[in-house]
């Protein structure tokens, strides 16, 4: 019951307790338990920036949890559209929800409904910012794959700058005694928050431009695109556009028991002939979003304890 009611807009909010609580939970969860724990309920699920993997894992994972949902896949056929402000929106999905899961293009949008709205907001991705959800199940798949997450060595390749998947991830994995290999072009560095955030928490970490030097350290990589819908100038896009992918020519150097996670859509940065490979997970990471994301709403509901 402890987290009836929370509001999840960024890792910086939560801490090891609810993690490992979270992840305890959606292992329950995978193996059958805790079903129907929001019977009743309505889920309002407001996408205002498109979603394949997020969208329907949550229409998924709702349906699991016999909630209803209502919402909405893109702003333009919301009332946003006729120029309605975020909060008039909020405040009035806040009538008729009892949860409300949101993505937006605009940083601190999550924030901004969990002030107006009186239901709890999941955020879903707000612009660069974090993607809280998405955290959770590569948690979740990393501490199913390993048995655990104490001690590991993770890479976290691509596009450090403006992924937020990267924001959550990094402030997720410094809750734990962690080693990181920052691996990205220089224009895609880690923003320098981020960087004072795992100095804060006294997480180790190695900044790099080339995975194939490091590979066989790593227990984890965990590949991004480049995000570019993000780049105020196309140039500075194509300036770094495919200058990583993990292919045939370059896995062996990984070692034999590094996992690839990747929280997908992926451009070019994996290629697809890689698939195959033991060492791919990402189809996996995915599915894992179904039961991490039933977890956590049936947590928020009240009913998963
Ligand atoms: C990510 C996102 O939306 O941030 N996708 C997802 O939720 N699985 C990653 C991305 O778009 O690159």
């Amino acid at each position: 019951m402890k987290y009836k009611g929370m509001d999840v807009i960024s890792l910086r909010d939560l801490d090891r307790d609810f993690l490992d609580f979270l992840l305890k939970k959606t292992k329950e969860v995978k193996e059958g338990k805790w079903q129907n724990s929001c019977k009743g309920m309505i889920v309002a699920s407001l996408f205002f920036e498109p979603s394949t993997r997020t969208k329907l894992s949550f229409d998924t994972a709702i349906a699991m949890t016999g909630a209803s949902m209502i919402g909405f896949s893109s702003a333009a056929t919301s009332s946003t559209a006729k120029g309605e402000s975020l909060s008039d929106t909020i405040k009035t999905i806040d009538q008729y929800a009892n949860i409300i899961v949101m993505r937006h293009s605009i940083e601190g949008a999550a924030r901004r409904a969990a002030e107006v709205a009186n239901a709890p907001v999941i955020n879903a991705g707000d612009g660069a910012n974090q993607h809280p959800t998405q955290t959770f199940l590569d948690l979740f798949t990393i501490y199913e794959l390993k048995g655990g997450i104490e001690n590991l060595k993770i890479g976290l390749m691509g596009d450090l700058r403006f992924g937020r998947t990267i924001h959550s991830l990094a402030m997720a994995l410094s809750y734990y005694n962690v080693e990181l290999y920052l691996i990205s072009p220089s224009i895609l560095q880690l923003p320098s928050y981020y960087i004072d955030y795992l100095d804060s928490k006294k997480i180790k970490y190695h900044i790099t431009e080339d995975f194939t030097q490091i590979g066989k350290e790593l227990d984890v990589l965990y590949c991004t695109r480049i995000q570019r819908e993000r780049f105020a100038d196309p140039v500075e896009y194509e300036k770094v556009a495919g200058s990583y992918e993990i292919s045939t020519k370059n896995i062996d150097s990984l070692s034999k028991d590094t996992i690839i996670l990747h929280p997908l859509p992926r451009v070019n940065e994996i290629h697809s002939s890689i698939d195959t490979d033991p060492r791919a997970k990402y189809f996996y990471q995915a599915k894992n979003g179904v039961y991490t994301r039933a977890a956590l709403l049936g947590i928020i509901a009240g009913n998963i304890n």
